[in-house]
């Protein structure tokens, strides 16, 4: 949980972050914010490229600066992502899967919904998330491998 005026402040951050967006070829300018278990703010937005699926949606880039500048144990307490006019927008695919690498069960994600800002756990927004697989080496003996370290 988060209170209303870091809801606002993240709220804030983004769509100052949404203004820097680089979409010469959708115009759909994204914005998202960070907030760390450890109480650091970190914004990012969508970075478009001519190769599209080279693209790089605001989210991933929030959570890049974020691992970038605190390391591998950094945690999302809370994300959200907002859109020029307000257009709803939920996390994509690509970036639920990178948000729920840096989550915990406590992780918020707050997005632009048709009413409204929607608040969803990680578990509500990805259910049944790929978060571990049995890895086999070649003598077949295997080894559980687990998200994080
Ligand atoms: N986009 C994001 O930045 N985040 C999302 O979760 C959904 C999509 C961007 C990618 C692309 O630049 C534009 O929105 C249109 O898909």
């Amino acid at each position: 949980m988060i209170s209303k005026d870091i809801e606002q402040k993240l709220i804030a951050l983004a769509k100052e972050a949404q203004e820097r967006a680089y979409v010469p070829y959708s115009k759909f300018a994204v914005g998202a914010a960070i907030l760390t278990e450890t109480g650091d703010f970190f914004t990012g937005c969508n970075v478009e490229n001519i190769s599209y699926g080279l693209t790089n949606c605001g989210e991933r880039t929030a959570i890049f600066k974020m691992v970038a500048d605190k390391g591998p144990k950094a945690k999302i307490k809370a994300i959200v992502v907002t859109t020029k006019a307000d257009i709803p927008c939920t996390p994509c695919g690509a970036c639920r899967q990178v948000i729920q690498e840096f989550s915990t069960p406590e992780t918020v994600i707050i997005y632009k919904g048709s009413e409204g800002y929607s608040r969803v756990s990680m578990d509500q927004l990805l259910p049944g998330a790929f978060t571990e697989f049995v890895a086999l080496d070649h003598t077949g003996s295997s080894t559980r491998i687990q998200k994080g370290i």
